[in-house]
């Protein structure tokens, strides 16, 4: 099995490859411990920087659950993005509801987004004050196949964009994001069912075989109270903290798309369903 993730950006149009991920010399930006060059930074914004519109579009009007949820009484709001790079969807909440929201991302590596670039990226748009003291959104790193580095019930909201597709071990992921979930916690995850840029054979990032039959992300989910949700711009994860999500997934093999083509993204996980 193949358990390995090339980390790369969605940029399939930008003959991206060939700015590979590793450590760059360059100039830290100030607390930083990761060196990043400023031309690093600028060519990977768009690709790591977007914000609560293009959010919406992928996984609805996320905004709105936050503001139900303090309205009727929950303060602070835990939220945590995945894959959540630069930071702008994290400092947005941030600006928009201050201390009634507490706000965590998870990267997969710190040069994916720091401290230090979340806080340039954040003053760059006007979501930060260079003098701006309040406690900004709490970064974790690693790969979230092997666990997120929460404790059980942490958080009431769970989002992603653009991340779903890079994750390996894809059912443990989401039995993870269901343990990390509060117990009326909600997760909206990024992630089209069929990719729409990669070609037929892998465009199914997540695939459950059961008995010599296909069986549908969407139909797996729906047996266990989730579901596929369509958004303005293709399809989402939605599921609360489910019991025995992905327990019943046996894997069968994993494939890296990077290793066939160097421009294709994404880690295919295929599974079997137990019985
Ligand atoms: C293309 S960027 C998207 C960033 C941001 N969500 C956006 O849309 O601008 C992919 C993000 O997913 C994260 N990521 C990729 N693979 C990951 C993994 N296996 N575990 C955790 N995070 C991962 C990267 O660190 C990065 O922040």
């Amino acid at each position: 099995m193949i358990h390995k993730t090339a980390g790369k950006d969605d940029e399939y149009s930008q003959g991206a490859h060939s700015d590979r991920r590793g450590f760059e010399p360059g100039t830290p930006a100030p607390g930083s411990r990761t060196m990043i060059r400023d031309s690093h930074f600028r060519a990977k914004q768009p690709f790591r920087a977007r914000g609560v519109a293009e959010l919406s579009a992928r996984i609805g009007d996320v905004d709105a659950e936050i503001v139900r949820r303090l309205d009727a009484g929950t303060t602070p709001v835990r939220v945590l993005e995945l894959g959540c790079g630069y930071g702008s969807v994290l400092l947005e909440w941030r600006q928009r509801h201050g201390e009634r929201i507490a706000l965590t991302g998870l990267n997969r590596e710190e040069q994916d987004g720091d401290d230090a670039i979340v806080r340039r990226n954040g003053i760059e748009r006007g979501l930060v004050d260079a003098s701006d003291t309040a406690a900004m959104p709490a970064l974790a790193f690693g790969d979230a196949a092997d666990g997120l580095p929460f404790a059980d019930a942490s958080f009431d909201l769970v989002v992603s964009q653009v991340a779903w597709l890079y994750f390996g071990r894809k059912a443990h992921v989401l039995r993870e994001i269901a343990r990390v979930l509060d117990r009326d916690g909600v997760a909206r995850i990024d992630a089209d069912e069929i990719h729409p840029r990669l070609p037929p054979e892998y465009a199914r990032l997540f695939e459950i075989w059961h008995r010599g039959r296909l069986v549908p992300l969407g139909d797996y989910l729906a047996r266990h109270g989730g579901a596929i949700r369509r958004a303005d711009q293709g399809e989402y994860l939605a599921f609360g903290k489910l019991e025995g999500l992905g327990d019943d997934l046996l894997p069968v093999a994993e494939i890296d798309l990077a290793t066939i083509d160097p421009d294709w993204d994404g880690i295919k996980c295929i599974y079997r369903l137990r019985g």
